[in-house]
């Protein structure tokens, strides 16, 4: 017997509609090799229109209406808000994924409340809620009976989290260094190939792999947000965004670039969490790596993890960190897991 979830999704941007794309691709699947029905009965958007069907909406029909620029054209269009649909729609799951707001984290934060309060499992994309309130939110989801599930909020489809805190469980954890921002390691990648960076930031937009404002990428704050998450998670760290010494990518010019890869270098952003006696720090920046560096290969919108944990000394996880595709998967693990 398939195990059902009635979604509503708050959002849809790439990550909304990377979800709605593999449960219209793969619902059929999903039903028969993972005893999985998905059906998702609203989808709501700032601007854009929002939609509800208690009986269930036709995910291609979503993508199509959305392609053509909003919902407001669907049959099922609704004048609730989140809030209201959050208290009301005839749902058990909520998939969080409005843009990010690192300095506030709302409304995200308040809905995720609600919908945890209402007893709702939540999995969310979105790093603001988490690099903000992971602790009282894990705690509200405990005391609910629920689960909370925010693997894309790190690498999106790859999963870094959930290989630390399942998989390299049995030894704490001293140090992560990586990659985790898919548009900045892009923009890099690409002006190493003597593309000016204004084209390339906005092809990035395109391509579902920026922040709504991509200066929350150029500026390092996703990759900041990214590291205070991965601290407060896996290492039991209470740091907020603005704890990471942070530099972004502004100032790497194509000139920069060339010089260091006439050396056998290259620049890459590079976050790092490590434990400091009794604290845990954090810290984004750029970086002049060998070739020969594991990092310095890791190119495009890929995503790199190395974990130094005790006994096993260094893993690195390498895969997709951006993208609609990419970060629907990770939002469908969350619901695998809590199936
Ligand atoms: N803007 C983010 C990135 C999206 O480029 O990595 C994934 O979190």
């Amino acid at each position: 017997m398939a195990t059902t979830y009635r979604l509503v999704l708050i959002g849809f941007g790439s990550a909304g509609q990377g979800l709605a794309r593999i449960i219209s691709e793969r619902g059929e699947w999903l039903r028969n090799a993972r005893d999985l029905d998905l059906q998702i009965v609203a989808v709501c958007t700032r601007s854009r229109g929002t939609v509800y069907d208690p009986n269930g909406l036709d995910p291609a029909l979503l993508l199509q209406t959305i392609a053509a620029g909003d919902l407001k054209q669907h049959p099922a269009l609704v004048d609730w808000d989140a809030a209201a649909l959050i208290a009301n729609a005839d749902a058990n799951l909520l998939v969080e994924v409005s843009p990010t707001d690192l300095a506030t984290a709302e409304p995200a934060t308040s809905l995720i409340r609600a919908a945890l309060a209402r007893g709702m499992h939540v999995v969310t994309a979105n790093k603001g809620p988490v690099a903000l309130y992971f602790a009282e939110l894990r705690d509200a989801a405990r005391t609910a009976g629920v689960s909370f599930g925010f693997e894309g909020t790190v690498m999106s489809g790859t999963p870094g989290l959930r290989l630390c805190w399942s998989d390299l469980a049995a030894g704490e954890i001293h140090e992560l260094r990586g990659i985790v921002n898919g548009t900045t390691n892009y923009i890099l990648t690409e002006m190493e190939q003597g593309r000016e960076y204004a084209d390339v930031l906005a092809e990035a937009q395109r391509l579902g792999y920026a922040e709504a404002d991509p200066s929350g990428d150029v500026d390092g704050h996703d990759a900041a947000g990214k590291a205070v998450i991965l601290a407060n998670v896996l290492m039991g760290a209470h740091l907020t965004p603005a704890d990471v010494e942070r530099v972004g990518i502004t100032g790497i010019t194509r000139d920069m670039v060339a010089v260091a890869a006439a050396s056998g270098q290259r620049w890459k952003l590079i976050a790092r969490v490590w434990r400091d006696g009794e604290h845990v720090r954090a810290s984004v920046q750029p970086t002049r790596l060998p070739f020969s560096h594991p990092l310095a290969g890791v190119s495009g919108a890929m995503n790199a993890l190395t974990v130094s944990v005790e006994w096993l000394n260094e893993v690195t996880l390498i895969g997709p960190g951006a993208g609609g595709n990419a970060t629907g998967f990770a939002l469908l693990s969350d619901i695998l897991a809590i199936a």
